[in-house]
């Protein structure tokens, strides 16, 4: 119950919202929503600017990043508030290299308490965002929860760490060793009960990490390496940003929005592009196809490059999850566009965005080689132990979900439910346990790891996802069994949904590595 304590003592509209909340959940599968006309493929894709660090060592680059409200312009001609890294939505991109350390000194000049998260980095517990260890914006009222919160750090054996009153502040210190393999990882807010408003509102960057290997290979670089960020958003008739969680089932939207712009274009030359595509949706679920009919050709996944490229008509895409595709606009002739559609949603909202094809074919030297890394599968019987864990919803007298659950456990910070040791090598199996009431998509998410899939409903993997992942989509009543190693570091973690609005109403779980 330690959370609902939490949410009251935050908010005094809180138990409102969740009683209606409960409400929603029973009547409403769908809200209509109405946002202003937005001309499609009008406006050009931005692409989020690259941070510059405000200092550099021989071991790590230093960057500083104020949290911020500012007024954007996102829907043509009306203005949109936005909680913002640096005030820019999404947030600017960092750009790590793999063995330099990251280090981001984040400012919360926002009037609600927020922590970062760095979505597919093994990073040491006290940088990883737990969701309670709030920074708490100077003169926010509830500053006195600092002192209701679980404390228990057991990765305190470092004490300079273990300092809690870091926390009880706006401004945080976020160490990322950058010990992995190159990678589009992100980051986002992760405040306990509020992330998915958190992030609707702006709160999400991308950080991406290079290493030699990835360097070495003659794939498409710089201009021709292209991130987009799908959002999904419902907007006011004034342009201000309508959050609304569905009663929990999650927050959808009728604009489709690419690094923050409406349905944008993007002019091409003809040749050979990557890009590094990221459902940073609450929960929106994508299927991701080209309306040439032609097959994406996929080289990366949440954890970095394939061992080698995977071809497929179509690419589905949960929320949190990441591909990386190679689309050689040299087979089409100039003046072609062609359209990134969504195959799971009807009419404007099957579109993403449009690719213009101009100008004549061009000289391009990149190519995607047939061997792009080497994975190492991990073995089954490295395994120690295997762990179950079953997404559901809580239900009472045959009512509709009160709540989203964990192995019909809500989320409590104090509570430690699974303790990997480190170095060892687990299984753990994944279930979307739906009922006659509650029947949804979960994509589990694990904090720290990078997993492989063994098995997705006792056979291989999908194809799309046989690389390093961190988030898996789970159809209603689907199974997988993931094996990883809990390498790296010792302290709190936790392993959640990806649908943000079940996260917060709390489909979450920690995880201790000992
Ligand atoms: Cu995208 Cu707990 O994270
Ligand atoms: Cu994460
Ligand atoms: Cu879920």
């Amino acid at each position: 119950m330690f959370s609902r304590r939490y949410v009251v003592k935050f908010s005094a509209a809180a138990p409102v919202a969740a009683a209606l909340g409960t409400l929603l959940m029973q009547r409403c599968e769908l809200i209509q929503a109405n946002s202003p006309e937005v001309a499609h493929f009008h406006v050009p894709l931005p692409i989020p600017p690259v941070l510059r660090p405000v200092r550099s060592d021989d071991e790590a680059d230093y960057y500083e990043i104020t949290q911020r409200e500012a007024q954007v312009e996102i829907l043509p001609g009306l203005h949109t508030t936005v909680w913002g890294y640096e005030g820019i939505f999404p947030g600017p991109t960092i750009k790590a290299r793999h063995g330099r350390t990251t280090v981001i000194r984040h400012l919360n000049r926002l009037a609600i308490p927020t922590v970062v998260h760095l979505h597919g980095g093994a990073t040491p517990s006290e940088s990883d965002g737990f969701p309670t260890e709030l920074q708490i914006p100077d003169g926010h009222p509830s500053y006195v929860l600092q002192s209701a919160m679980c404390d228990v750090t057991p990765s305190s054996s470092d004490p300079g760490h273990g300092d809690r009153s870091r926390s009880s502040n706006s401004t945080r210190t976020y160490v990322y060793p950058n010990k992995q393999r190159a990678a589009t990882l992100w980051y986002h807010d992760h405040a306990m009960g509020f992330n998915g408003r958190n992030i609707y509102m702006g709160l999400a960057g991308l950080y991406l990490i290079e290493d030699e290997e990835e360097a070495a290979l003659p794939l498409p670089r710089g201009i021709c390496d292209i991130p987009l960020m799908l959002f999904m958003r419902t907007f006011g008739a004034d342009g201000a940003l309508v959050y609304n969680s569905v009663g929990h089932t999650g927050a959808q939207g009728d604009v489709m929005l690419v690094n923050g712009a409406p349905w944008p274009r993007l002019e091409v030359a003809r040749r050979k592009y990557r890009f590094r595509i990221l459902n940073a949706s609450n929960a929106t679920t994508f299927r991701l196809a080209l309306s040439s009919g032609k097959p994406l050709v996929q080289i990366a996944t949440d954890g970095g490059l394939l061992p080698e490229p995977v071809t497929s008509p179509s690419i589905p895409l949960a929320m949190a999850e990441r591909v990386e595709v190679v689309i050689d606009f040299a087979e089409y002739s100039s003046g072609s566009t062609l359209v990134l559609q969504n195959l799971e949603m009807a009419g404007v909202l099957g579109k993403i965005m449009r690719f213009d094809v101009t100008g004549p074919e061009v000289h391009d030297d990149s190519s995607v080689p047939q061997r792009l890394a080497t994975m190492t599968a991990l073995r089954p019987e490295a395994a120690v132990r295997t762990r179950e864990f079953r997404f559901g919803g809580i239900t009472a007298f045959n009512m509709p979900p009160v709540a989203w659950a964990i192995n019909g456990n809500r989320f409590d910070p104090c509570r430690v439910d699974a303790a990997p040791r480190l170095g060892d090598t687990e299984i753990w199996h994944f279930y979307n346990s739906p009922s006659r009431f509650h029947s949804r998509i979960h994509p589990p998410h694990i904090h720290l790891v990078q997993f492989q899939i063994l098995e997705r409903n006792g056979k291989a993997p999908y194809s799309h996802e046989t690389g390093w992942k961190d988030t898996l989509r789970l159809e209603p009543g689907e199974d997988a069994r993931v094996i990883m190693r809990f390498g790296g570091y010792k302290g709190r973690y936790i392993l959640h949904c990806h649908n943000l609005e079940h996260e917060d109403y709390e489909m979450m779980a920690r995880f201790d590595v000992v």
